[in-house]
């Protein structure tokens, strides 16, 4: 099968999205049926610590750069733009809700407000990766800096790490920047450096004293609308679903690998994001779905995007029902999305390890 013509198709338009200042990305996987756990909330986890990309990005990712702080972003939760990629709740609002924390600020609110610093904080920026992209934001080795930083600055101590929990978004904006760079030749050893460096990324986080590290799997990329535009949101694309496999077989196994060198076995955990994305894009009604592939917010042609004003006047249309899309975007799920992916994801077998 001749995949890399697709996959760096895959990834151009990937690119062209991040240029146009939309760019995304992600991260999660998780379980359910143990509701007893949060009967021991006492003892639960008391912060979240989030890093990576749109996916997670709460609102750190500047005004001046990014469509997410501009109409319609925002319009379900909090009503108006505030800096996340969809029309409400993202993936980190939903595992916050899971641990029954605050959803953590944006680091760049720290100072402002100092009384959400005790719930955690979320370091993740919409459009970075674990290597620089062209978006010239922190990368997730520095947003890790961020975090030693404040326990250098005694913002947080060891005490409080004990019952720490980090969220890991990579969800592609490496891979947009390599093919957009040095188009598919090389790629299948940057997905291995790609893992490489998310894992030494959450060694360090456990390093700095977090307790417990989860890490989503690459979402479908072939599903998102920015590929099955190709076929008017009728089919995902299994060649470009292809290429993720590759990423999150070795994601896996290097989680794998390292707890089993490490003292306590469930340390790292892997949130299977791109099982619980295909669920429900399986299976839209049952989900309250009814538009699963085809997105709510669409530039009026191909150079527009969700968000774009001309001259006054919107470049983009929105539907009518939010709550009945998947996908907000070309590339990020809206809050009913993300809220069936949370569900899925409770149903799997992996969320409720986050409270052992
Ligand atoms: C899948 O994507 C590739 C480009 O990445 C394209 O050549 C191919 O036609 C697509 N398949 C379908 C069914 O759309
Ligand atoms: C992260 O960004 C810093 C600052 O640009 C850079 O020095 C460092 O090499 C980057 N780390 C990785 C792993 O790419
Ligand atoms: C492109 O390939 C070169 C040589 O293999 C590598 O050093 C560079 O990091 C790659 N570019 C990107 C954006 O990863
Ligand atoms: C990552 O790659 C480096 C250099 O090849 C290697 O030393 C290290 O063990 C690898 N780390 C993981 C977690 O695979």
């Amino acid at each position: 099968m001749n995949f890399t013509n697709q996959l760096f198709l895959l990834l151009t338009l990937f690119s062209v999205l991040f240029l146009s200042g939309e760019r995304v990305l992600q991260t999660e996987a998780a379980h359910h049926h143990h509701h007893h756990h949060h009967h021991h909330h006492d003892h639960g986890p008391t912060k979240l610590f989030v890093f990576g990309d749109s996916y997670a990005d709460t609102g750190n990712i500047q005004k001046a750069v990014s469509n997410s702080w501009k109409d319609p972003y925002g319009i379900t939760f909090p009503g108006k733009p505030a800096g996340r990629f969809s029309d409400g709740r993202v993936l980190t609002d939903y595992i916050a809700k899971y641990l029954r924390v605050k959803s953590p600020i944006p680091y760049r609110y720290r100072k402002l407000m100092p009384q959400h610093v005790k719930y955690g904080m979320n370091f993740a920026f919409g459009g970075t990766g674990v290597f620089n992209t062209l978006i010239p934001l922190p990368n997730m080795t520095t947003q890790i800096d961020f975090l030693q930083q404040l326990i250098k600055d005694k913002v947080y101590s060891a005490l409080d790490l004990t019952n720490s929990v980090a969220l890991v978004s990579v969800a592609g904006n490496d891979y947009s920047h390599f093919t957009q760079t040095n188009g598919s030749q090389g790629l299948a050893s940057f997905v291995a450096s790609v893992v490489n460096q998310t894992v030494m990324n959450m060694i360090r986080m456990r390093e700095v004293g977090v307790k417990k590290i989860v890490v989503g799997t690459l979402q479908p990329l072939g599903c998102l609308p920015e590929i099955t535009a190709a076929t008017s949101f009728q089919r995902c694309n299994e060649t470009n679903n292809a290429f993720v496999l590759l990423h999150n077989t070795l994601l896996s196994q290097a989680v794998t690998k390292l707890n089993q060198q490490t003292k306590d076995r469930s340390t790292f955990l892997i949130l299977n994001l791109f099982d619980s994305f295909m669920s429900v894009l399986n299976h839209p009604s049952t989900n309250n779905i009814r538009d699963g592939l085809k997105p709510c917010c669409v530039g009026v042609s191909s150079k527009y995007s969700c968000g774009s004003v001309e001259n006054n006047v919107r470049k983009y249309r929105v539907c009518d029902d939010p709550k009945s899309a998947f996908f907000w975007d070309l590339v990020h799920p809206t809050q009913a999305g993300w809220h069936a992916v949370y569900n899925k994801l409770r149903t799997m077998d992996d969320l409720h390890r986050i409270l052992d």
